[in-house]
């Protein structure tokens, strides 16, 4: 075995190395665009990345918001707000623009804003609500990556690291949870189309980055009456998330209890999943979104 010394420490030869790839990546990893950025998950892995030295694009319709989190921040007068909706193409793809011109380039790309409401089938109302989740958590992570996606391998042909594109999906896109029907499709979406995002990107010099969180402790779980399993503190979540992402891991559920969880439930048969899951609790229909 190797030994390293550093100050008063000795490092192993593997610990050595990773220290000094995590170093390398905190180091690259400095411009970061962030979609619902106000609240939650968003806000909280803003939190983590300024506190590492990026400089980030905080993009979400509540610019007061932003606004807040922005000065709270580390380098605050550094980070860009885009008050938006993102299911506004246009508008998104001006941000990205905007973003790329003031900072020189773009180092990881999150996908987070979501909306979640409890949705039914049978009622003709939860149409609208249907269009509304899909477009927001599905169409919009689409529209969030495509314009980065030119200046990320003009990056990685002029020699620099791999970039990240990272989409926010959910345990509840691993199997369909009653009451959440369009949630759930949603999530599986979002699975399913950053795994070919993630095949079709291999060797273009960008990785995909696939978090499915479990419960995280933020407004959208806050209004849920139900016990939630292994619920996480949004900060701790954001810590666990960026290393999963500096890392270029293709997939991640976090907390990783949810991960075991997850990965039983994919090995359910359908018969005993239904027995399970037909009492579930049930998000409510009137979330406001
Ligand atoms: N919390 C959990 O346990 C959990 C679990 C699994 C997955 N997730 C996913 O994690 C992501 C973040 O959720 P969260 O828990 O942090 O929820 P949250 O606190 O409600 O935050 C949602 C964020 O998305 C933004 N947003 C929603 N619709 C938008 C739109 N049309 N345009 C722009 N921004 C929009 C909101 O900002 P504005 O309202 O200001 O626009 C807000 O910043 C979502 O994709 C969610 O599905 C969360």
């Amino acid at each position: 075995m190797v030994d390293f010394f550093i100050g008063a420490k000795v490092f192993t030869l593997a610990e050595y190395s990773e220290k000094n790839a995590s170093a390398h990546a905190e180091q690259a990893m400095k411009r970061v665009f962030i979609t619902g950025a106000s609240s939650g998950l968003g806000a909280a892995l803003a939190q983590s990345y300024a506190t590492q030295g990026a400089v980030l694009g905080l993009v979400a319709r509540r610019r007061e918001l932003l606004e807040e989190l922005a000065a709270s921040l580390p380098n605050a007068r550094q980070h860009r707000i885009y008050a938006l909706d993102v299911t506004d193409h246009s508008a998104l793809a001006s941000a990205a623009a905007d973003f790329i011109g003031a900072t020189g380039g773009i180092d990881v790309v999150i996908a987070n804003a979501g909306i979640s409401a409890g949705t039914l089938t049978e009622y003709a109302e939860d149409l609208a609500v249907f269009e509304r989740i899909l477009a927001t958590n599905v169409t919009a992570t689409v529209a969030t990556f495509a314009p980065f996606i030119a200046t990320m391998k003009q990056q990685a042909q002029a020699g620099s690291r791999d970039c990240r594109l990272v989409g926010i999906a959910s345990v509840a896109g691993i199997r369909g949870l009653p009451g959440a029907e369009a949630y759930s499709a949603s999530k599986a979406a979002v699975i399913s189309y950053c795994e070919s995002l993630r095949v079709e990107l291999k060797g273009a010099g960008i990785k995909v980055v696939t978090i499915a969180p479990g419960y995280i402790d933020t407004p959208m779980t806050q209004v849920n009456t139900y016990p939630m399993p292994f619920l996480m503190p949004a900060s701790a979540f954001a810590d666990k998330a960026m290393a999963a992402i500096h890392a270029g891991a293709s997939y991640r559920v976090i907390p990783w209890q949810m991960g075991v969880v997850a990965k039983l439930l994919r090995l359910l048969p359908n018969c005993l999943y239904d027995f399970a899951f037909s009492r579930a609790p049930h998000k409510s229909r009137n979330a406001k979104l």
